[in-house]
């Protein structure tokens, strides 16, 4: 069955998401913070098929609940109702976007492994965090194209690991597994595989070169 993807974020990557996860699944809705009318518009004009519902009744309704909020935001939402759901964090941590946030400041490790902390039960995949919103559509390419761009992900569960790179492939990209959630370092702004156009081989040459610094 079709998995229940609610997308939390209604900004330029969440409305991205939504209108690409719409062409392919039956089931898609987004909220921003504002009550559901607010996007009465942008659902009639730009995401036909899509949802717009209430944060907590979004929450219990989706399997995989995608984070598309600015990072600092994340901590206002009812984390403890996505125990036992999918999330993928595809948030940055970026100061220059984001200004100083002191617990990612002092945070060493992957910014996804910090949120996971505040979702407890949770099953976290880093991933979509790479790609501008605007590459999304212009980028996606038919499943054995040659050129077809990866997107990484990176998350401690191998199911849900799975199911998010079902995902990845049926907007039009490669989905290359990078393994467990700390590895979401490689994934970070101002990292090799931040934002770059390059094919699942390409990407596989750069992390095998990468473990062997
Ligand atoms: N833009 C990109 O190309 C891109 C690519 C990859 C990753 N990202 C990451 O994606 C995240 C979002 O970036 P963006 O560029 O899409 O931001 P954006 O255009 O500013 O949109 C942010 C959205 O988040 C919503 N929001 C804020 N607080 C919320 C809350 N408590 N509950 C529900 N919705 C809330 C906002 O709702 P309101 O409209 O009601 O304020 C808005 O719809 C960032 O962490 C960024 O690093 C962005």
């Amino acid at each position: 069955m079709s998995p229940k993807i609610g997308i939390i974020g209604a900004g330029k990557l969440g409305t991205a998401l939504a209108r690409m996860f719409a062409g392919s699944y039956e089931n898609v809705a987004i909220i921003n913070s504002r009550a559901p009318d607010s996007l009465k518009l942008q659902l009639q004009i730009l995401l036909p098929g899509v949802q717009a519902m209430e944060v907590h009744e979004l929450i219990k309704w989706a399997d995989i609940i995608i984070l598309a909020t600015p990072l600092r935001q994340y901590q206002t939402l009812p984390l403890s109702e996505m125990a036992g759901k999918i999330v993928v964090d595809a948030m940055n941590y970026w100061s220059p976007v984001d200004g100083k946030i002191a617990e990612f400041e002092k945070y060493a490790d992957s910014s996804s492994e910090l949120i996971a902390q505040s979702i407890p039960g949770a099953r976290i995949v880093k991933t979509l965090n790479t790609v501008a919103y605007s590459e999304l559509e212009e980028h996606a390419l038919p499943k054995g194209d040659e050129k077809r761009r990866a997107i990484a992900l990176a998350g401690d569960d191998t199911d849900a690991n799975a199911l998010v790179a079902q995902l990845i492939d049926a907007i039009g990209f490669d989905a290359v597994t990078i393994g467990m959630l700390k590895n979401g370092t490689l994934l970070q702004p101002d990292t090799e595989l931040f934002n770059v156009r390059v094919t699942a081989d390409e990407m596989y040459a750069v992390l095998d070169r990468l473990q062997k610094v």
